[in-house]
């Protein structure tokens, strides 16, 4: 690799210091799921929204590709390459044919297998971190391509804010709605659920006549999104996965009472779950709905989060 670009051109050059890179979770105002494609993937019609729960990866130069983790969960991570973000690191460095060398370290709050896209937020910082350490200098679109066949959320984690998704989520464009802060609550599950788990769930209900008819598209989602206020908004959340994921964890009924019973304008289940989101009016409204559900003792911690939130970003 060359270093050899003069301190006044544009040309994107290789990072000498760490390169820290701050993603957040996701959850879906809509996720309406569509009949299973031959390719394995479900097509979707669904409503991204990023959400202030972070992760944070720091690249740094190395000889090798390693990675080092700390926090929620990283302990049940394998750090082989079956990891994402190796995955990342190395289909990023084949597309700018550069070495796949770093040292990446994650410090990981947002949960595994939890239905709020750790795994591809992951995937979408190493990506943002490892192209500046590179100094490829690819675009946002060119690195959600890259993203796009390592995990269906990856692309949006890159985005952020609220985006419509389709396809099987992979294809994202931005909602331009007026900036309005949403404020939810985030019941956090004791283990994870398995999203192709959640899935097949999905299709055995419908085989069977037991789900409720599938949401189709989001219009009804984004006319309440524009009228910005949290109850119309409440109104308008809708999942498809929802009745498989309480399929597989009936638990998680427990935990939507309880939100309810704690004041909660409305809850879902996070995408393919076991997470559950709860809406609330204004920040001290989550922060009463997260007492009550922590009191409750249904999940392992509630938090309050804030709403729409910017992808990933190097800071
Ligand atoms: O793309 P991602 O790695 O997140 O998907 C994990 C699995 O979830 C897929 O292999 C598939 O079984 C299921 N899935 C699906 N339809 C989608 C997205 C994911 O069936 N649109």
């Amino acid at each position: 690799m060359t270093e050899a670009w003069g301190p006044d051109d544009d040309e994107p050059r290789p990072h000498h210091g760490p390169v820290k890179v701050r993603v957040p979770a996701k959850i879906n105002l809509h996720l309406g799921v569509g009949p299973l494609r031959p390719d394995g993937y479900h097509e979707l019609n669904t409503v991204y929204h990023a959400i202030s729960l972070f992760d944070e990866l720091t690249a740094r130069r190395g000889d090798t590709l390693t990675l080092t983790m700390e926090g929620e969960g990283t302990g049940d991570l394998a750090l082989d390459e079956s990891n994402l973000i190796i995955r990342a690191a190395r289909a990023l460095a084949a597309r700018g044919r550069v070495p796949a060398y770093a040292r990446l370290h994650l410090r990981k709050s947002i949960p595994l297998a939890g239905g709020l896209a750790g795994g591809s937020a992951d995937a979408a910082a190493t990506l943002i971190a490892c192209d500046m350490l590179w100094g490829l200098g690819m675009s946002r679109d060119e690195l959600a391509e890259v993203g796009a066949q390592l995990g269906s959320d990856v692309p949006f984690l890159l985005h952020g804010g609220t985006a419509l998704g389709t396809g099987h989520g992979e294809a994202v464009s931005p909602i331009l709605a007026r900036p309005t802060a949403w404020h939810w609550v985030v019941a956090i599950a004791d283990g994870g659920l398995s999203t192709p788990a959640v899935y097949r769930e999905l299709d055995v209900l419908r085989e069977s006549s037991c789900s409720p008819p599938p949401l189709g598209g989001p219009d009804h989602l984004m006319a309440a999104l524009r009228q910005r206020d949290p109850e119309v908004l409440g109104a308008a959340l809708g999942n498809d996965l929802q009745p498989a994921a309480l399929s597989l964890r009936p638990q998680l009924a427990d935990v939507l009472k309880a939100g309810h019973e704690a004041g909660a304008i409305t809850g879902i289940v996070s995408g393919s779950g076991p997470t559950c989101v709860f809406l609330a009016a204004d920040a001290g409204h989550a922060q009463r709905v997260a007492a009550g559900l922590n009191a409750a003792g249904v999940c392992r911690a509630a938090v309050t989060a804030r709403g729409p939130q910017p992808g990933a970003r190097v800071i």
